[in-house]
């Protein structure tokens, strides 16, 4: 079984970590979360992954030199501009010449959904897009999606206003697409699959749907992200789990680390105290300081104090400084 997996957006929501590396790249629980992806689309029976890439796609070659991911034989196509999610789907599906059946990921979604019960849903039901869907409690942000007894699809209605969605049910960002769907998207154009080609496909009846209660979790926001990392610290993912300090990281005997994931190449200073966080490589804690639910690229001064804060790989806190729901470097800038 083939993937296309759309790994090309800019990531704005999780700025400012994703001005120097590309969200799907980022790590959770010391892995990236490309990786992880893959690694659950091979278990499910994918053999050969192509990344749909636009934005800073070096990265991504880069980490995988021998072409392979997991198990998986890697493809790359990179789009000369950016086609939103249908038009990056047809031009990567098409640069590899895919003509069967296939799976779709979004690039910043973790879950622990068995691909081969979603493939063999969508056979059963002769659809032509099957989408993997979850329940959430606020499904307003989302694509939502109303499904008949049978699981075909009803409606489809992306980000409705709070109040009018048709269920809890949301797109959770894994499909099964036949070829014939590349058809029905335009090229040269951008072109969204949730706005345009889920619809008509809806429309004709064609569209089935799978609900699962699967662990999930769309990575692309500061707080959904930090929660991703944690859930591997706290024991919330069962059967899967990460220590929290890397062994390659250098942490101070006198600091205190708690629910906290320290990646390799990251160095926290004596007294320093972090909680609930998530450190990357390159950051830097200054002594005495404390933080909590926060994420760092960046440095932090001496005796500074973070809370629920952002700091990417340019940003820092000066020595003594205190701040709290701030990004660093500002995600406003261009
Ligand atoms: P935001 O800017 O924060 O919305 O993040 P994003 O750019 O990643 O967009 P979004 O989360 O809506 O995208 C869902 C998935 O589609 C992600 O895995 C993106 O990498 C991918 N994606 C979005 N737009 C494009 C595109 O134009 N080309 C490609 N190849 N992938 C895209």
């Amino acid at each position: 079984m083939r993937a296309v997996v759309l790994v090309g957006g800019i990531g704005t929501r999780l700025r400012p970590l994703t001005y120097s590396v590309p969200k799907p790249m980022l790590p959770v629980g010391h892995v990236s979360i490309i990786e992880r992806l893959i690694t659950n689309l091979v278990g499910g029976g994918v053999t050969d992954v192509t990344l749909a890439l636009g934005f800073k796609p070096e990265p991504f070659i880069e980490a995988f030199p021998d072409g392979t991911c997991a198990g998986a034989q890697l493809r790359y196509a990179v789009e000369p501009e950016p086609l939103d999610t249908a038009g990056a789907i047809r031009f990567a599906a098409e640069a590899v010449g895919i003509d069967d059946t296939f799976v779709v990921a979004n690039g910043d979604v973790l879950t622990d959904l068995d691909i081969s019960a979603l493939v063999d849903f969508h056979r059963s039901h002769g659809a032509e897009a099957t989408l993997h869907l979850i329940a959430v409690d606020d499904p307003s942000a989302f694509g939502v999606v109303a499904i008949d007894d049978d699981g075909r699809v009803r409606r489809f209605v992306e980000k409705p206003a709070a109040g009018t969605e048709p269920s809890n049910l949301i797109n959770a960002g894994t499909y099964v697409l036949e070829a014939s769907v590349l058809g029905r998207i335009p090229t040269g154009r951008k072109v969204s699959i949730e706005r345009s080609t889920f619809p008509a496909i809806v429309a004709e009846g064609l569209a089935y749907a799978y609900a699962t209660d699967d662990y999930w979790i769309d990575t692309g926001m500061p707080d959904l992200y930090l929660a991703a990392n944690l859930d591997l610290v706290s024991g919330r993912r069962s059967g899967q789990s990460c220590v929290g300090v890397h062994p390659a990281a250098s942490v101070h005997p006198t600091a205190l680390v708690e629910r906290s994931v320290v990646a390799a190449g990251t160095c926290v200073a004596n007294d320093a105290r972090v909680v609930d966080s998530v450190l990357l490589a390159g950051a830097t804690i200054g002594a005495g300081s404390c933080l909590s639910r926060s994420v760092v690229m960046g440095r932090i001064g001496a005796g500074a104090t973070v809370h629920d804060s952002v700091i990417g790989a340019d940003g820092a806190v000066a020595d003594g400084e205190h701040i709290a729901h701030q990004r660093r470097p500002d995600p406003a800038r261009p």
